[in-house]
């Protein structure tokens, strides 16, 4: 059975109605990354931290897996070995059915210790109250990998796609590293699907990818089916 690697960014759960970063549409847009993303917004103005990914974490629980997300799912309990790692840090590939997920960027359910970066604990709902605290004693904050912070599981992510036979990446623009980089980590002989209606930032000389200019619901259903199909006529 081959390895498949599934890439996800915020581009998959855009049809779900969750706001992509980089888009016209998108967060980066509508705020400065500089005053919510990073530690130093943390330490200047937590309050405003804590209502932004607030407002994130209720919109993400109000929001749906769509097709691409169960398609995705589906892949992987026909094929076990399917390993998915997003940077999203919404909850729709567990949402449908997917499990072992790898977040890169943290995850939006759950808060972390303010000086242990894999000290989690799960919320309840939708609203982190700023000051509480975590049972190490420090404050709580949102467990959101800011830039500038180190990529806890990347390690781990690279090994993964060193393995893989299959790639498909969905809905990245692939201008945040070191995600980005894990395209450079598979085998020169691995086929990447990589599935976005505009244009990410891969290197054109990236060795067997084919870019499908297509929506995630759209393009990843079908992708899906001819990987299933092949699998089914023993290709794989
Ligand atoms: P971006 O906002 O940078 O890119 C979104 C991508 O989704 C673009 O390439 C779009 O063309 C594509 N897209 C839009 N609608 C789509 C659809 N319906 N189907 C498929 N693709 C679609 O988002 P990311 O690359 O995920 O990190 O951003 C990476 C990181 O930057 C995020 O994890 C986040 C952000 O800052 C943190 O917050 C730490």
């Amino acid at each position: 059975m081959k390895n498949i690697v599934v890439f996800t960014g915020a581009g998959i759960s855009a049809e779900s109605g969750l706001s992509t970063f980089r888009d016209s549409d998108g967060l980066w847009e509508k705020y400065s990354v500089e005053e919510i993303c990073t530690h130093e917004a943390w330490e200047r103005n937590p309050q405003l931290l804590v209502d932004f990914y607030n407002a994130r974490r209720r919109d993400t629980l109000k929001a749906q897996p769509n097709a691409a997300h169960l398609a995705i799912a589906e892949l992987q309990k026909k094929i076990p070995t399917t390993r998915i790692i997003t940077q999203n840090v919404d909850d729709l590939h567990e949402r449908a059915g997917a499990i072992n997920v790898i977040h890169l960027h943290g995850e939006i359910t759950k808060l972390r210790s303010s000086i242990n970066e894999t000290a989690t604990v799960s919320l309840n709902g939708w609203e982190q109250h700023y000051g509480d605290r975590h049972p190490d004693g420090s404050l709580l904050r949102p467990y959101i990998v800011f830039f500038g912070e180190g990529v806890p599981y990347f390690t781990a992510a690279c090994d993964i796609a060193s393995t893989a036979d299959i790639m498909i990446v969905v809905g990245t623009s692939l201008n945040v590293y070191p995600a980005a980089s894990l395209l450079q980590y598979v085998p020169k002989k691995t086929q990447i699907y990589l599935i976005d209606p505009g244009q990410p930032a891969f290197n054109p000389l990236t060795p067997n990818i084919t870019h499908i200019r297509k929506k995630a619901t759209e393009g990843v259903p079908q992708v899906v089916e001819n990987i299933l199909n092949n699998a089914a006529e023993r290709k794989l």
